[in-house]
Parts: C-alpha cells; sequence; structure tokens
C-alpha cells in the first residue's frame, strides 16, 4: 500500500468553555483522532452537529493549532507556524466549505474569486487562462467570471466554491457540509459534479458530512465522529450492513435513501 498522503496522529483540540462564564475550562473539540488518507482515496467523516468535524478540517489545513498530536502531509509535519511541510500543505491541500455566501467575498468578480488562491500561492502561468479552464469543468460559462457570487443560484455558488478550491491543482480536497443546505436534486448535482472531478484528477479527498447518504454516494471508507472522538471506521457499506456502534444505528435511523449512486 502506498504512505498515506495525509495524516492526524492523536489530534485533538481543546477550546475554552463559551457557554460558562463561572467555570474558564476547557472544552475537547476533538479527542485523540488518528487517521490516514491515502493517494487516492475518499474519505468519509460523518458526525452530528458538534461532533467536531470541522475542528478536524481546521487542523488539517493548519488553518488552527492543535492542542496536541499532529497533522503530516507526506510524511512531514505541518502543525506549528514554521513547520516544514507547511508551504506545500498551502498549495497541495484545498477545502470547499458549506454557505458559499460566507466564503465567497460578495464584492469580488467570480473570476477574481477562482484566480484568487493561484495569487496567493504565487503559482505561474495564465490565470485567466486557468479561470476559464476551471468554470467549464465545473459546468460555468465563461462569462461567469465577469458576474458577482449574488447573481447564482446556490448550487452555482457551490460550483464556484470549487472550481477555486480546483484552480491551483491541489492532491487533496477537503469538503466540509459542501452539500448541506442545497436542495436534494441540486446535492445530487453537485455530488456527480465532485465525484467526475474527483476520478478525472485523480483526488485525494476528504468528504466531511452530518448526513451519510451523501458520503455513502462518494466515500469507500468513512470515519464516524462522536463528541470529539472516533468511534467507528472501516468500509462506508459494512458500516451500512452492520453499524458497531449505538451511535452510528441511530445515524442510520436518521438517513433517507439517496437516489442512485455513482
Ligand atoms: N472557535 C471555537 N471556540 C470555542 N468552541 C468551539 C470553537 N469551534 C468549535 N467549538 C466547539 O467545538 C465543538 C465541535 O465543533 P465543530 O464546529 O468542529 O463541530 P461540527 O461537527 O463541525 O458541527 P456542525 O455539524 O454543526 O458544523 C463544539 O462543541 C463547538 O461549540
Ligand atoms: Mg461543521
Amino acid at each position: 500500500m502506498s504512505a498515506p498522503i495525509l495524516e492526524a496522529r492523536g489530534l485533538a483540540k481543546a477550546y475554552r468553555d463559551r457557554r460558562s462564564r463561572s467555570r474558564p475550562g476547557s472544552r475537547w473539540a476533538l479527542r485523540g483522532v488518528d487517521l490516514e488518507v491515502r493517494a487516492g482515496e475518499t474519505l468519509g467523516v460523518v458526525g452530528q452537529s458538534g461532533a467536531g468535524k470541522s475542528t478536524l478540517a481546521r487542523l488539517l489545513l493548519a488553518l488552527e493549532e492543535p492542542t496536541a498530536g499532529e497533522v503530516l502531509f507526506r510524511g512531514q509535519a505541518v502543525s506549528g507556524r514554521r513547520s516544514p511541510g507547511l508551504p506545500e500543505l498551502r498549495r497541495r491541500v484545498q477545502i470547499v466549505l458549506q454557505d458559499p455566501m460566507g466564503s465567497l467575498d460578495p464584492r469580488m468578480r467570480v473570476g477574481d474569486i477562482v484566480a484568487e488562491p493561484l495569487r496567493a500561492l504565487r503559482i505561474p502561468g495564465d490565470h485567466r487562462a486557468r479561470v476559464h479552464e476551471m468554470l467549464e469543468a465545473v459546468g460555468l460559462a465563461p462569462g461567469a467570471a465577469r458576474r458577482y457570487p449574488h447573481q447564482f443560484s446556490g448550487g452555482q455558488r457551490q460550483r464556484i466554491a470549487i472550481a477555486r478550491a480546483l484552480a491551483p491543482r491541489p492532491d487533496v480536497l477537503v469538503a466540509d457540509e459542501a452539500v448541506s443546505g442545497l436542495d436534494v436534486s441540486v446535492q445530487a448535482q453537485v455530488l456527480n459534479l465532485l465525484s467526475g472531478l474527483i476520478a478525472d484528477l485523480g483526488l485525494t479527498t476528504v468528504l466531511i458530512s452530518h448526513d451519510l447518504a451523501v458520503i455513502r454516494y462518494l466515500c469507500r471508507r468513512v470515519l464516524v465522529l462522536y463528541q470529539g472522538q472516533v468511534v467507528e471506521a472501516g468500509s462506508t457499506e459494512e458500516l451500512y450492513t452492520e453499524p458497531r456502534h449505538p451511535y452510528t444505528r441511530r445515524l442510520l435511523a436518521a438517513v433517507p435513501e439517496m437516489p442512485g449512486r455513482p
């Protein structure tokens, strides 16, 4: 088996408790999470609201530092501002978030939004050409580059966010609730698009969702996160047919069937 591209070892994160002012202790959002993602793999992370999914995503992208444990990209530590692996991680691992209205600057034209990581990462080459290439890849017309995010539907905005994330040619795509908040039919379209792009570009993917049906659609392997810990891990199909942890069984009971799998 190939070496993991992205790895977490004993990852933990504590935040100061926002709910209790009298008791200024810490709340563990994540506790001792280990994971490995290998090249070309699609790994799902599922868990209910507050399970620690977005915290995990931020730590994997080194947007925050862990309280304990570490993240490695291609075997190099990336947790910590001066970590040797950090520049590579910034370019090679990109993220798509839920709520594109919150993550796409409403005052910027779509062309500039998609080109932004190319500029920020000082990637040489014709940025305009790359933007058009990306817009086409996500099924938007070249004219979209001149328009603003509010002129698009929710599904189209998610396509813009995907175009931006893929513009710098990352190896790994992390998608945090990338299709939540979209209508089911639009969800299926965006999932189809993602699945095609993952296959065409040979992307390694970490798909984070509270919705097991979304995970099942794209991911062979899945981790179940519950109160900041991995309580179950294995193949998605196994998890569907023989869930071991009571929490997984509860998650499954809440899953509506998704139409068709790729
Ligand atoms: N910046 C922060 N400061 C304090 N507490 C935080 C912070 N970020 C997250 N938390 C807490 O950590 C826990 C995990 O939050 P996180 O956002 O990772 O969950 P999630 O699984 O992504 O949930 P959701 O499905 O609602 O997005 C929660 O209890 C949350 O309140
Ligand atoms: Mg979240």
